[in-house]
């Protein structure tokens, strides 16, 4: 069991379930698709934890079970084996799925309303008056179209508009099904933003993408998934995090002897390659600004989340 499952006893005695859960828990959940010899795992033994404040990131190839997990999660399917908590409670409990806002498989609208009315619609049966709308069409660009009818809208125009459905619940748990889908260079920047800024707020988010940039740029952590399996979670930062620092710097002579003492030193084309990690950097920089060096550059190595991930997704699981 995880730390982060665990309630935290503050001074004064109370205990807040809601604050110290994930916001979004799996446990061990699994999907076997039909039966008998036509049984199919879609999804194995996944364990995670979404926090409060965090986007994180689902990431893998096409059929890696990104879509059937989400679904588990949102209880549109029922697991094979495991179990979903949302917001610290159970699936089934209308109480949650009320604070949790999704985008599936794009959204489904009413093709002969408007994107406004669509949402309007929705409103009603989540039981307020919608006094979001508004604002909502605004931050996801669609103000200008909000009256067109959605059969007329592009898929990127209906990916926008599905994400404003999310979020009109003013929901404390957002989960997206691959929310880049159809999108432009301009709109993916906007999503990224508005998604950055729905984790600004505390809510949590859990999306899925097979965009390895993308999750890059927008999620704190990321678990990788392929054949059902999850990989690998870790903070999107520690992953692709080197073991080596590049440095330049004058004189090379004296910087090598500043440091060779204690880390190893290579010169490589354009400066140094040391191996230290990035936490040593401000020590790294000490020892050279003690032996006098002037220092240029000094940044960590980094690996490339592609590079990462397709190593992970080769090995074993073909
Ligand atoms: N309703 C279903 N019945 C049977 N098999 C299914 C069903 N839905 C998905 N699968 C299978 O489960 C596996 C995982 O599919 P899933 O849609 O969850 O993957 P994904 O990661 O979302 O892929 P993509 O990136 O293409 O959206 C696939 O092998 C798929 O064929
Ligand atoms: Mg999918």
């Amino acid at each position: 069991m995880r730390i982060s499952h665990l309630p935290v006893v503050f001074e004064q005695g109370t205990v807040n379930m809601e604050e110290t859960v994930g916001a979004l828990e799996l446990r061990s959940v699994s999907k076997i698709y039909g039966r008998g010899p036509k049984a199919r795992t879609a999804v194995s033994d996944v364990t995670l934890s979404v926090r409060h404040g965090e986007v994180y990131g689902f990431l893998g190839p096409n059929g890696a079970g990104k879509s059937t997990t989400i679904r588990m999660a949102l209880g549109l399917i029922r697991p094979s084996g495991g179990e979903v908590r949302l917001l610290g409670r159970a699936v089934s409990d209308p109480g949650a799925l009320r604070r949790v806002g999704s985008l599936v498989d794009g959204g489904a609208f009413y093709p002969f309303l408007s994107g406004r009315d669509n949402l309007r619609v929705l409103a009603r049966t989540q039981g307020h008056a919608g006094a979001a709308i508004g604002s909502l069409l605004e931050r996801v660009d669609l103000a200008g179209d909000a009256d067109r009818k959605v059969k007329d809208y592009s898929l990127g125009m209906k990916q926008r508009l599905g994400v404003a459905a999310a979020l009109l619940n003013d929901p404390e748990l957002v989960i997206l099904d691959e929310p880049a889908n159809g999108l432009d260079v301009a709109g993916i920047q906007d999503m990224r933003a508005l998604i950055r800024g729905l984790a600004a707020d505390g809510k949590a988010v859990f999306l899925s993408s097979h965009l390895l940039h993308e999750v890059e740029l927008l999620c704190d952590r990321v678990a990788i998934v392929a054949k059902g399996q999850l990989l690998q979670e870790a903070a999107v930062r520690d992953l692709l995090e080197g073991d080596a620092l590049h440095i330049e710097a004058e004189p090379v002579e004296a910087a090598i002897a500043a440091l060779a003492a204690r880390w190893p030193v290579e010169r490589v084309a354009g400066g140094l390659r040391v191996e230290a990690r990035r936490a040593n950097a401000p020590d790294v920089a000490r020892h050279l600004h003690a032996a006098g060096v002037d220092i240029y550059r000094l940044a960590p190595y980094e690996h490339s989340l592609e590079t990462i991930f397709l190593t992970m997704t080769k090995d074993g699981h073909d």
